[in-house]
């Protein structure tokens, strides 16, 4: 194989086309091409840090820490998968290296690609609107109740196309990969009817299969009670029984999601109503996993451990007892620090208690129009350290081997080593740590995911 280049297709992708295409011809320029052999693999030389998230399994409390870093380290690639990893002297060793294409960083940092493991990725528009009510002092609840917040995202997304929805989430999809990640989870729940629902999960799928970064569905239909379901008990019992009779069978049947996620919170499901609609969908083969504790302390983390979900997200009203049992199980704390800043929120997740007590925490955008509008993972580390007083070590494992476990891909993704994919994502620092030091910029210089270039910044002189 060669250095491969992902070019996006699509006329109303001519800009972003144009531009990638024009860095990655100059980042070919660098490659040096072996013409007495048959090249089979990609050696890639010059990481001055590669960090190789190596070890077992997903990381609680000091293991959070470690990154497992080889120093001018380099990696053999063969069909997308990861064949050796090592130094560069190690790595140049290896009969293989020889007659593979070559690829050299030149001293930049290497890690796993980001995977970003909470997001709601389809939308139709921004709320750019509500943004500034909110700075004019409007809560994020009072805005909600007066059929603003998720109500106004599904008002938008039903009358959107699916060819829309599908634009706005391919820009966003190359935007992510701009920042490193290389698979997003994506969840529905702004459309809240069968119709808008199953839209969403399948434009998950066709996205998946049209486009590099791999994207893990989730099936959020009880983000909120839709307007029409609301002001009586009967109907938001209607609601419940349409999703847990109608809208969990068929999601299942045509295997739309693999997760099954509730807003768990005042103004959205009770900690009762959760836990049926969760075991709906278990007992349908989707994992459940929850939005818990993000404006209220409901109970749900409590729910989310009874039930073995993959994940409870948000957390920021957790408490003590619960930091125990989360301590206790494989449930990911999930921490969603964006949302706290875009909304002006001053309290964080207490993501130091929950490290200390050994709990498995990742960090995700949540990505979506509401809360946390952003594609950016190293902005969401840059947030966990100086907010969440996580060091750029803890951060950066959270964001990678961490996520994957959250999304149940950790055998593959998360770390650098033999049998993982090999997705890279390659920064213009000189130390891991100037990641997250460098805020609200992008120091992301190629992503790769499956050994395919997915964003290349147009650094190399040609
Ligand atoms: O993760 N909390 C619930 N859901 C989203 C916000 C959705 C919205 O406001 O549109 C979140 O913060
Ligand atoms: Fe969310």
């Amino acid at each position: 194989m060669s250095v491969r280049f992902f070019h996006i297709a699509g006329k109303k992708q001519e800009t972003a086309r144009n531009a990638l295409s024009h860095s990655c011809r100059a980042l070919a320029s660098s490659i040096q091409h072996n013409t007495w052999a048959l090249p089979t693999s990609l050696l890639i030389t010059g990481a001055s840090q590669l960090l190789t998230l190596r070890g077992r399994g997903p990381r609680r409390g000091a293991a959070l820490a470690n990154l497992g870093i080889i120093r001018n380290g380099a990696l053999l690639v063969r069909d997308g998968w990861i064949t050796a990893v090592g130094t560069r002297p190690e790595i140049e060793a290896l009969p293989e290296a020889a007659a593979a294409e070559k690829l050299d960083l030149g001293g930049r940092v290497v890690l796993p690609g980001f995977v970003d493991s909470h997001t709601h990725l389809i939308h139709a528009a921004s709320r750019a609107e509500e943004y500034e009510l909110k700075i004019a002092g409007a809560s994020y609840e009072e805005i909600a109740r007066k059929g603003g917040g998720i109500l106004n995202s599904v008002k938008k997304l039903r009358a959107a196309t699916s060819e829309a929805l599908k634009q706005r989430a391919r820009r966003a999809l190359t935007q992510f990969a701009g920042y490193g990640t290389t698979t997003i989870e994506a969840k529905s729940g702004y459309g809240l009817d069968v119709m808008s629902e199953l839209k969403i999960l399948r434009l998950h799928k066709e996205l998946a299969a049209e486009q590099p970064l791999d994207i893990v569905s989730t099936f959020l239909g009880a983000h909120v009670v839709p307007a029409e379901y609301r002001g009586s008990s009967a109907g938001v019992n209607s609601y419940m029984a349409l999703l847990t009779q109608k809208l969990i069978p068929e999601v299942a049947e045509e295997k739309l999601a693999e997760f099954n996620d509730v807003f768990c919170d005042r103004g959205a499901f009770t900690r009762e109503q959760a836990q049926q609609i969760l075991e709906a969908g278990r007992g349908e083969g989707l994992v459940p996993r929850l939005h818990a504790e993000q404006l209220t302390h409901t109970g749900a983390t409590q729910l989310a451990v009874k039930l073995g979900a993959a994940s409870c997200d948000h957390l920021e009203k957790i408490n003590a007892s619960d930091i125990a049992a989360l301590a206790k199980s494989q449930t990911v704390a999930t921490l969603l620090p964006g949302c706290d800043f875009h909304l002006g929120l001053q309290k964080y997740a207490p993501a130091r208690k929950l490290i200390d007590a050994g709990c498995i925490v990742a960090l995700a955008t949540d990505y979506n129009p509401g809360t946390s509008p952003t594609m950016s993972m190293p902005m969401i580390l840059s947030l966990a350290c100086s907010q969440l007083r996580m060091t750029p070590a803890e951060a950066i494992t959270s964001a990678t081997i961490n996520g994957a476990y959250a999304l149940r891909r950790e055998k593959g993704l998360g770390s650098l080593g033999v049998g993982k994919l090999a997705d890279l994502a390659v920064f213009e620092v000189a130390d891991y740590r100037e990641i997250p030091y460098y805020f609200g910029m992008n120091t992301c210089w190629l992503t790769m995911k499956r050994g395919v270039v997915v964003h290349a910044a147009d650094k190399a002189k040609t």
